[in-house]
Order: C-alpha cells, then structure tokens, then sequence
C-alpha cells in the first residue's frame, strides 16, 4: 500500500531520501497534487509513467525552487529573456512557463522546449530545498482522468501502488486548478493551458497581447488533449433553447426531455436552473452566487465526488462559460474536455427557459 504521510521535517527527509533513491513522492502544491521523481532518476521518472499510465510522449513539468534556478535551465535569446524577466512576478505560483531548453537539464524529453514551474506551497517548496536538486511532476491522476486536489483524491488512484510516498495536506489545494502554461517560442508568446494566472494579468505584465493555443492542438502539446478529465458518467456540456413548437411539441417535452434529464445529474453554476431542479436527477451548483474563482476551486472536487457516485451515468455540464474571458476561460477548458467536446442544445418550453433568464 502507499504510505501517507504527514510533512514533518523527518517525513520530508524520508521522502528526500525515496527521491535519491529512485522513488516517487506524491507532494501537495498550491495548483494541484504532483506526482514526483527526482531530475537525476531515469528509474524514478520511468515509475511515474508506469504508475499514472501516461502516453510516453507527454513531458512533464520541472519544478524548482526559484526563478533563478529556473532561468539557469532555458536557452534565450534577449527579448526571450527579458520577456521571462517580467513574468517572474508570477513566480512562485501558479505559472508554468514553456521555453527552449538549454543543455544543464539533467534528464531531457525529446522536446526542444522544457516547461518549468516555481511551486508556491510549503510541502513542495520544502521538499525541493531539501531534496536540492528539480523535481519533475505531473498532476498525480491516472492519465486522462480528473486532477487530484486532495490526499484522498490521490489514495483513491494509488492506494495500491507499494513504494510510493504520499504527502500530505490537511487542506484542499488553495487554487484547485493546474497552473496556467505560458510557451515563449521564436520571440513569440501563447498560451498553451488557462489556469489561474489569466491571460489579461499577462498582458498587463507584458504590454502587449498575446493568443490561446487552439484547443485541441495536440501534436505539440500531447496533455491538450480533447480526451481528458474523464470521470465514469457520459458526460456532455449543455444549453437550453426555446422549443419551437413546429420542431418539437410539448408532448415530445414531457415524454421524452423530461426523462432523459430526470436521468441526469446537473453541474450548474450562479443558480441558472435552480428553479427547474425538480426535473433532474441530482443538482449540484459550483458557485450558487456565480463567482469563478469559486467554481475554479470547486470543479474537480466535485468531478471525483460525482464518480463516487456510481449510479449517476448521465452528467449535464450546464454552459455559462463559453466565450467569456478571466477564469471562466479555464473553466470551460476543463468542462469541454471533461465532456470530450461534446454539446447538447436541449429545446424547453417557453415558460421554463423565461424563469432560466431571469433567474
Ligand atoms: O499545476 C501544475 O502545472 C501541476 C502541478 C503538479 O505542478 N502539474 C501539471 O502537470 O499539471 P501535467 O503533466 O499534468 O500537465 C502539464 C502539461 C501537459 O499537458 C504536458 O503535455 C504539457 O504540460 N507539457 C509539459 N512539458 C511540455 C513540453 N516540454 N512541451 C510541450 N508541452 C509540455
Ligand atoms: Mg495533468
């Protein structure tokens, strides 16, 4: 079994030392759980994939203890750099930043670029300045599953792994999404991953503008994939409509939309459909007062307490998100994934989609 253990300086040395010798180390971070091996250990970075199942292809993030360390392991040129300079405002936090990778790094993916991150979370930041040495780190889920934001997230997906040490931490992660992945490539700026550093917070810092990736751009970035943040139910996005009553009649309402949704269980978000949760099968709101930063915290959360449920087979991920900039960017990213892209547009009776605008 794994062992869970809390991060008293003597555990953070043991955990240190299972590092050094080629084991793996679940730690908490300000963004999500990492799964961690240290940058020396071939042996220990092979384990995290073996454990999480990961596509070989897909580089994971380097975590280090400052923005100094940070810079030794990137190979850019002036404006790169100075671009880099700015950013370090972010830093620690929940920024990862994409950029060329120079040759000091000690185990390379075949990439050019390395991502790398300055964890601002105790555990980790302990962890790091003891151990002395970059920890590379994924989220601690099985590939293409939810991302851990508790210890009990995490023992619900390793509980059976043997040599793995898990810290852990009497609270939930403080942001509860993975940080936001900044690529500076040829002088150029994107945004590869929204988090919780937004694109305008960015811009600001920059004075200029910058671009999101395309969603599913996936043979770069092999983690953007549309197939991702998986839980059991069929999970689908939606949006109500007016039923146009040429299309569909009231009674195809009753006899079949009713049933379908009364096998549903419905995310929704600053009580749009409160008023219709007699018609669901369950209801759970991510931020009832419509606050995103509130929803961010709360979605994968609620993503692992859904899959505890296992008579829930149908999920409803209600769109408020969709076009609309700051956290909701992210928000969307990861609800579109979680439903593999797919969308329903649900036609209702009038009288009902009025209560849902004015709610
Ligand atoms: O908040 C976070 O970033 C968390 C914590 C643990 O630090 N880490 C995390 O790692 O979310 P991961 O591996 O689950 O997601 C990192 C994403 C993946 O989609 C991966 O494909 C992409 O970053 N990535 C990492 N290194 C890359 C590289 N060199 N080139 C392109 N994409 C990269
Ligand atoms: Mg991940």
């Amino acid at each position: 079994m794994a062992k869970l253990l809390e991060p008293t300086i003597s555990n953070i040395q043991l955990a240190c030392d299972h590092l050094n010798n080629n084991g793996v180390v679940v730690f908490p971070t300000e963004t999500v759980y990492g799964i961690g091996a240290s940058a020396f250990s071939q042996q220990g970075i092979d384990e995290i994939y073996r454990i999480k199942c990961r596509p070989s292809n897909n580089p994971l993030i380097m975590h280090v203890e400052s923005f100094v360390m940070a810079k030794q392991y990137w190979d850019l040129n002036e404006i790169e750099s100075s671009i880099i300079d700015k950013l370090s405002i972010f830093m620690p936090g929940p920024l990862t930043i994409l950029a060329k990778r120079n040759k000091k790094i000690p185990i390379c993916f075949e990439n050019e670029l390395i991502g790398i991150r300055v964890p601002d979370d105790k555990t980790a930041r302990n962890l790091i300045h003891k151990l002395n040495k970059p920890i590379f780190a994924p989220s601690a889920n099985k590939s293409g599953f939810v991302t851990s934001t508790t210890s009990e997230h995490v023992i619900n997906y390793f509980k059976f792994e043997n040599d793995l040490i898990i810290l852990n931490s009497d609270k939930p992660s403080k942001y509860g999404i993975e940080s936001t992945i900044i690529k500076i490539q040829d002088n150029n700026v994107s945004i590869v991953r929204p988090g919780y550093i937004l694109k305008e917070d960015i811009e600001a810092i920059l004075g200029f503008d910058i671009q999101y990736s395309p969603i599913t751009s996936q043979s770069e970035h092999p983690g953007s994939s549309i197939d991702h943040y998986k839980i059991r139910a069929k999970t689908k996005m939606f949006n109500f409509v007016i039923n146009d009553p040429n299309e569909f009649s009231d009674v195809y309402f009753q006899q079949y939309t009713t049933k379908y949704l009364a096998e549903s269980l419905i995310i929704d978000f600053n009580s749009k459909n409160k008023h219709l949760i007699d018609l669901f099968l369950g209801y759970v709101d991510l931020s009832q007062d419509g606050d995103p930063k509130e929803a961010l915290y709360n979605l994968y959360n609620v993503l692992h307490t859904i899959n505890s449920h296992r008579e829930v087979k149908n999920v409803l991920i209600f769109d408020s998100y969709s076009n609309k900039d700051g956290y909701f960017k992210a928000i969307f990213d990861r609800f579109y994934r979680c439903a593999q892209g797919q969308y329903l547009v649900i036609p209702i009776p009038q009288q009902l989609f009025q209560c849902q605008e004015s709610a």
